[in-house]
């Protein structure tokens, strides 16, 4: 059985408590990677669209790659629809903050926005503007983002493309997530 901390309300714990408690999460970012390989592998259903959401994310980062695009850069192109999973109302902000420690100021920014930007294909369908991104002209990595929407996110709805499999990027992932140890807030 897991050793357990002596007290019941944190202001109570002692230098030996917090020990333990780090040694704990310690061990919980370094599986990090796996949890994250996992919420890929429940993209892996139904959807609307002609492939699996997980399908689209796989396609996504091999253009990536395919296009010459670095290796966070392809971690990101593959996990910026994680937040699917938990967080369907606001799935770029989700999968930013899981990227957030981990990655460039701008893979990050990318991600956080990559929804608003994807918007520009699809939002005059749901009564919402397709134009909404251009609040955010000017920020030195808008034209990124419109790239990354362009050439990987909404061109990765295809049956017929030769995704890699989830496997092959397998070691990116654990890359990424070997990065930093946890954070505490
Ligand atoms: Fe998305
Ligand atoms: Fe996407």
């Amino acid at each position: 059985m897991t050793k357990k901390v002596a007290f019941t309300a944190m202001d109570h714990g002692t230098q030996a408590d917090y020990d333990l408690v780090c040694k704990h999460d310690a061990r919980n970012a370094a599986q990090q990677a796996d949890r994250v390989l996992e919420w890929l592998q429940q993209m892996d259903g139904d959807s609307p669209y002609q492939i699996s959401r997980l399908d689209h994310c796989l396609q996504t980062a091999t253009r990536a790659e395919r296009d010459g695009a670095d290796d966070e850069t392809i971690a990101c192109a593959l996990l910026h629809d994680i937040g699917d999973i938990l967080a369907p109302a606001n799935h770029s902000q989700v999968a930013a903050a899981l990227l957030q420690p981990y990655v460039s100021e701008k893979n990050h920014w990318i991600v956080k926005h990559h929804g608003l930007f994807q918007g520009y294909f699809w939002f005059e369908y749901i009564n919402e503007d397709p134009n909404a991104r251009e609040a955010l002209k000017g920020h030195e990595y808008y034209d990124a983002c419109v790239d990354f929407c362009a050439r990987w996110d909404q061109v990765s709805f295809d049956p017929n493309y030769d995704s890699h499999s989830l496997q092959h990027f397998e070691p990116l992932v654990r890359e990424l997530f070997a990065k930093k140890s946890a954070g505490f807030y």
